[in-house]
C-alpha cells in the first residue's frame, strides 16, 4: 500500500496514529539535529518531522538526500504541532517519521512549484507536467471538470443524449480554415477535421435523436487570442420540433444552473437585446453589461457649427466616463495616445469636463456654448462629475473604436468584476455579411442558418438586411455560446449556397449529403453551442483559456513540450502520396 491517507487529509483527530503517505517533496528544511519536510500531492501539504533524538541516524541521512520534487513514501506517527500554521487545513500536525523510501529521484525542476512561481510562460508550457503541479493550474483543470460534469448532469436531466460524431470528415463551414488530414487508403485525399460537428447534429435530428449533446473538441485553424485556441471544446447540442424561444429557454436554465451550482450566484431572466441594438449602444455585438457608459450619438447635435472634424464625420458618438471629470491633462493625453494606436485607429479624442459645479468644459469650446454641451450631456446620459470622451469618423469603425476605449475605461476604473456575472442574448443577428476581400456576402454564422421568414422578401433586393434566426449567448463582454434555428428543407438550403456564391456542383460536392437527407423528412430544428473553455475561464473570473486547457498551444499554434507541429519523415510522407520536401 502506498498511502492510507493523502496529505490534505490529517486532522488532530488523527494524532498518534500510525500513517503511511505519499506524495512530492516541496520543501526542506535542515536544521542539523532536527528536519522538517513539506510532501505535497493533489490533495494538499503535510509536514513531516525528522529529530536526532527520535529518529535513527540512517533516517536522517536518507532525508538528507531528498531534493526538491523527489517522490517519496513514508511511515510515522500523526503528532501535534507545537508552531502550528493557520494557512493550511494540515497546519495543526505533524508526521513523525519512522520510515523513508524513495520511490524516485528527480532533476531540479526548471521554475519553483509555488503558487508565484519564478516561471516564464514559454518555460512553464515546456513543462506543463511541472506546471500542473501547481496548485492554481491544478484548482483551473479540477474547475473545469465541475463545470463539465454539471453540464452532463444538466442536459441528461433534460433529456439530452450524449452522442459522439467523427473527427474525419469534410470541411464545415465555420468561418476558420481547416485542418486537413491526408488519407493514405485514398491518394490525395484529404479529411478535414471538424470545425464544429454542426451538419452531423443536424444529421442527429433527421435520424430522429430529438437532443443531442456532446462536449467535444474542434479545431479551426485561425489567428490566436486570448479567448481563442486552434483546438477547443465545445459543449454542442441540438434540438428537434423547437423554435428559438425553446432554445434560449433551455440553455439560459443551464447557464442559470451552472452560476447557481458553481459560483452560488442567482441571476433573474437574461436580458435580451437585438444585433442592432447592440451596436448602437455599446459598439459590440458582444456587449459587457456590468456597467453604463452606454453610447450617445451626438451627430445630429454637432453639424455645422464650425468643427470640421464633426462636420466631416459619419458619425458622433459618445461616453461619459463616470467620476472622471478631474482627469489630469496627462491622463487625458495617454487616453488620446491609446485611441490613436493603430490597434484601435481612431484619429483623435474629443472630451468634455461634467465638473462637480455643473459647468462644462471641453476641448472644442471654440466651437460649442456651454448650452449645447448641456445637450450632448443629455444624450449621453451623464451626470455631475463625468468625463465625456467623443470620436467621429466612419460610422461601424467609430463605433468599434469606441467600444475598445469603452472597455479599456471600464478595466481602469475597476469596473469589469471578475465575481459579478451579467449574461444576456444577443438576438436577430444579420443573416449574411458582407466581405469586401472577397467581394461576396459570406454567412454571419453558418450557411445553416435560417432566415427570418418576415425578412425573407429582402433576399433578392437588399440580402444584407435580411436577419437570421440566430443568436449568441454573451458573458461579461465575451460570447460564451451561439447558434441558430437551421434550414431544414433542401430548397432553402440550397438558395442559401446560391446566395453565398457556390455553384450547384460546389454545392453537391460539398454539402450534398445534408441537402440529400433534408428530402427524407428533416423535422425542424436549432440548437446552439458554448464554447467550453471560455465558459469556464469567465466563470473562474478570467478570460485566457488557455489557463483552463491542461495541454494548450502557444500564439503560434505550437506544443512547445512535445514540440509538434514537426517535420514527418519522407517515408511517411510517400505513403501518403504528399510530394513535398521534408524541413528539417
Ligand atoms: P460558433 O462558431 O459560434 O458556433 O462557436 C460556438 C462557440 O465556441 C467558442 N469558440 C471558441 N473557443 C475557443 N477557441 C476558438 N477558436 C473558438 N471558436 C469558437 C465560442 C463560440 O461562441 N456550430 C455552431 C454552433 C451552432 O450553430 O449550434 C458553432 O460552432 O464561445
Amino acid at each position: 500500500m502506498y498511502r492510507t491517507h493523502t496529505n490534505g487529509e490529517l486532522r488532530l483527530t488523527h494524532v498518534n496514529q500510525t500513517v503511511t503517505l505519499s506524495g512530492w517533496v516541496q520543501k526542506v528544511r535542515d536544521k542539523g539535529f532536527m528536519m522538517w519536510i513539506d510532501v505535497r500531492d493533489r490533495y494538499g501539504i503535510t509536514q513531516l518531522l525528522l529529530d536526532e533524538n527520535r529518529s535513527s541516524k540512517e533516517l536522517m541521512e536518507k532525508a538528507r538526500q531528498l531534493g526538491r520534487e523527489f517522490v517519496v513514501q513514508i511511515t510515522g506517527t500523526v503528532i501535534e504541532r507545537e508552531a502550528k500554521n493557520k494557512n493550511i487545513p494540515t497546519g495543526d500536525i505533524e508526521i513523525l517519521v519512522t520510515e523513508l523510501k524513495i520511490l524516485n529521484a528527480a532533476l531540479t525542476p526548471p521554475f519553483t512549484i509555488e503558487d508565484e512561481t519564478d516561471g516564464g510562460d514559454e518555460l512553464r508550457m515546456q513543462y506543463r507536467y511541472l506546471d500542473i503541479r501547481r496548485n492554481p493550474v491544478r484548482e483551473n483543470l479540477i474547475f473545469r471538470h465541475k463545470v463539465s460534469l454539471e453540464v452532463r448532469k444538466y442536459l441528461s436531466e433534460h433529456g439530452f443524449i450524449d452522442v459522439e460524431t467523427p473527427y474525419l470528415i469534410k470541411s464545415t463551414p465555420e468561418g476558420a480554415r481547416d485542418f486537413v488530414v491526408p488519407s493514405r487508403m485514398n491518394p490525395g485525399q484529404f479529411y478535414a477535421l471538424p470545425q464544429s460537428p454542426q451538419t452531423f447534429k443536424q444529421l442527429l435530428m433527421v435520424a430522429g435523436m430529438d437532443k443531442y449533446y456532446q462536449i467535444v473538441k474542434c479545431f479551426r485553424d485561425e489567428d490566436l487570442r486570448a479567448d481563442r485556441q486552434p483546438e477547443f471544446t465545445q459543449i454542442d447540442c441540438e434540438m428537434a420540433f423547437v423554435r428559438q424561444e425553446d432554445i434560449l429557454n433551455t440553455f439560459e436554465g443551464l447557464t442559470r444552473h451552472l452560476l447557481k451550482e458553481i459560483k452560488g450566484v442567482e441571476v433573474a431572466q437574461f436580458p435580451r437585446m437585438t444585433y442592432e441594438e447592440a451596436m448602437k449602444t455599446y459598439g459590440n455585438d458582444k456587449p459587457d453589461i456590468r456597467f453604463g457608459m452606454k453610447f450617445g450619438e451626438l451627430t445630429d447635435l454637432t453639424q455645422n457649427k464650425g468643427f470640421s472634424v464633426f462636420d466631416n464625420a459619419e458619425l458622433v458618438v459618445g461616453i461619459a466616463a463616470p467620476g472622471c471629470s478631474e482627469y489630469t491633462r496627462k491622463q487625458i493625453d495617454e487616453l488620446t495616445e491609446f485611441v490613436k494606436r493603430p490597434q484601435v485607429g481612431a484619429s483623435g479624442l474629443i472630451y468634455v469636463r461634467y465638473n462637480m459645479d455643473g459647468t462644462l468644459k471641453s476641448s472644442v469650446d471654440k466651437f460649442f456654448t456651454e448650452d449645447q454641451l448641456k445637450l450632448w450631456a443629455e444624450k449621453l446620459g451623464a451626470e455631475k462629475g463625468d468625463l465625456f470622451l467623443i470620436l467621429a469618423g466612419n460610422e461601424a469603425k467609430t463605433r468599434t473604436q469606441l467600444s475598445i476605449l469603452r472597455m479599456h475605461m471600464a478595466t481602469s476604473l475597476g469596473l469589469r468584476k471578475p465575481n459579478e456575472f451579467a449574461p444576456l442574448w444577443v438576438v436577430d443577428f444579420p443573416l449574411l455579411e458582407w466581405d469586401e476581400e472577397s467581394g461576396r456576402y459570406h454567412a454571419m454564422h453558418h450557411p445553416f442558418t435560417s432566415p427570418k421568414p418576415e425578412d425573407l422578401h429582402l433576399l433578392s433586393t437588399d440580402p444584407g438586411k435580411v436577419r437570421a434566426n440566430a443568436y449568441d449567448m454573451v458573458l461579461n463582454g465575451n460570447e460564451i455560446g451561439g447558434g441558430s434555428i437551421r434550414i431544414h428543407d433542401k430548397e432553402t438550403q440550397s438558395q442559401m449556397f446560391d446566395l453565398l456564391g457556390f455553384t450547384k456542383e460546389e454545392a453537391q460536392n460539398q454539402f450534398g449529403f445534408l441537402m440529400n437527407a433534408f428530402q427524407f423528412g428533416a423535422p425542424p430544428h436549432g440548437g446552439l453551442a458554448f464554447g467550453l473553455d471560455r465558459l469556464v475561464a469567465i466563470l473562474g473570473g478570467q478570460e485566457t483559456i488557455r489557463d483552463f486547457i491542461a495541454f494548450p498551444k502557444n500564439n503560434s499554434g505550437r506544443d512547445v513540450m512535445i514540440d509538434a507541429p514537426s517535420a514527418i519523415d519522407t517515408s511517411q510522407l510517400n505513403e501518403l502520396f504528399l510530394d513535398i520536401k521534408p524541413i528539417s
